[in-house]
């Protein structure tokens, strides 16, 4: 039995994050860095065991271990390779700012990733350190080399065109598409809450990158029935792919195949969403059958759509807290 909503939508995909913390301070996400405080530890790798056991049994087959950045943990290939031996899990996948990618991609390929995600906003390394906070756009681009010559080729890179940043960088991202194997996915610049201003200033249409790909030959890949809201193009030219994340188009919540897990062990419907339901007690308990009765009975809580539209951004300060 895979999980389901009311309005009919499949999760067969988790998004669980192993912590909040993050060491790069990307200017629309923690520009001031992650702010410690005092308060709970993050899952233990027993309860990320619990938690990617009772949604394999409920069907899910994907689980993207997010953060913060996951490879603050030093136990990340504890962790994949845990969630990689669960039975029913195909799919263990990785999102990562790709600090150290070539020291550490060997270990979590060992380990049993089968997909990774990396950020690479600009490919110009100042403006990436301006973004980031960090210059390490070298040891990125050496990592996906290594990728590369690992014959690992399940690689998506992300990037977010920001007006007052990187917003004129779309053809040198196309130029490296050119020869690069990869697929680049913008992510439109959402509003979250400690982000106003900055949205307000750097927000660029995702219909409006869409409309230069479609002048410039780009066609759309179809979409297959449980794919999620990432809507792809290719080109005869190139030897990567585009994906659009748009999350202010219409309908773009209707393709949602995805549930949340925090850092915390709260359950998260949307991104966007206002609270989050706390599992870690019934992990605590060691009860998998209460846990798998409320985590059913806060599905009919999920909404049809997030409030982006109307301005509302959700209880949610940044993507760090809740893994993006
Ligand atoms: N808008 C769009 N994308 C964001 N990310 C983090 N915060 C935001 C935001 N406010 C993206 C990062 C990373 C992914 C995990 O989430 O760029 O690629
Ligand atoms: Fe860290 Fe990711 Fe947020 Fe950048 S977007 S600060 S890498 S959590």
């Amino acid at each position: 039995m895979t999980l389901q909503d009311n309005f009919g939508r499949r999760f067969s995909y988790l998004r669980l994050s192993v912590t909040d913390v993050c060491n790069f301070r990307c200017n629309y996400c923690l520009p001031d860095g992650y702010q410690c405080s005092e308060k709970e530890q993050p899952l233990t790798l027993e309860e990320i065991h619990q938690v990617a056991t009772l949604f394999a049994r409920n069907g899910t087959r994907k689980i993207r271990i997010t953060g913060g950045e996951p490879s603050v943990r030093r136990d990340l290939p504890d962790i994949i390779r845990t969630v990689a031996n669960i039975p029913g899990i195909e799919e263990v996948a990785l999102t990562t700012n790709g600090w150290k990618l070539p020291q550490f991609l060997p270990e979590w390929i060992d380990a049993g990733l089968t997909q990774l995600n990396v950020s690479i906003d600009s490919l110009d390394p100042r403006q990436f350190a301006a973004i980031t906070g960090h210059d390490r756009l070298q040891d990125l681009l050496q990592g996906l080399a290594l990728a590369k010559s690992l014959s690992f080729d399940r690689i998506k890179v992300n990037a977010v065109l920001m007006k007052e940043h990187n917003g004129d960088q779309l053809p040198r991202f196309l130029e490296w598409l050119r020869t690069t194997p990869v697929t680049l996915r913008f992510i439109e610049l959402m509003q979250t809450g400690d982000n106003g201003g900055f949205f307000d200033r750097n927000h660029i249409s995702g219909e409006s990158i869409r409309t230069d790909l479609l002048n410039d030959g780009w066609e759309p890949v179809l979409r297959k029935a449980h794919d999620g809201p990432a809507q792809e193009f290719w080109h005869p030219d190139y030897a990567g792919r585009i994906g659009l994340i748009m999350p202010y188009s219409k309908d773009f919540c209707s393709s949602c195949n995805r549930l949340r897990i925090s850092s915390l062990g709260k359950l998260h419907l949307c991104l966007f969403g206002e609270q989050g339901y706390d599992l870690r007690p019934y992990l605590q308990a060691g009860s998998l059958t209460q846990a798998e009765n409320f985590l059913i009975e806060c599905l009919t809580d999920k909404k049809a759509t997030h409030f982006l539209h109307e301005g509302k951004s959700g209880a949610t300060a940044h993507f760090a807290q809740i893994g993006g």
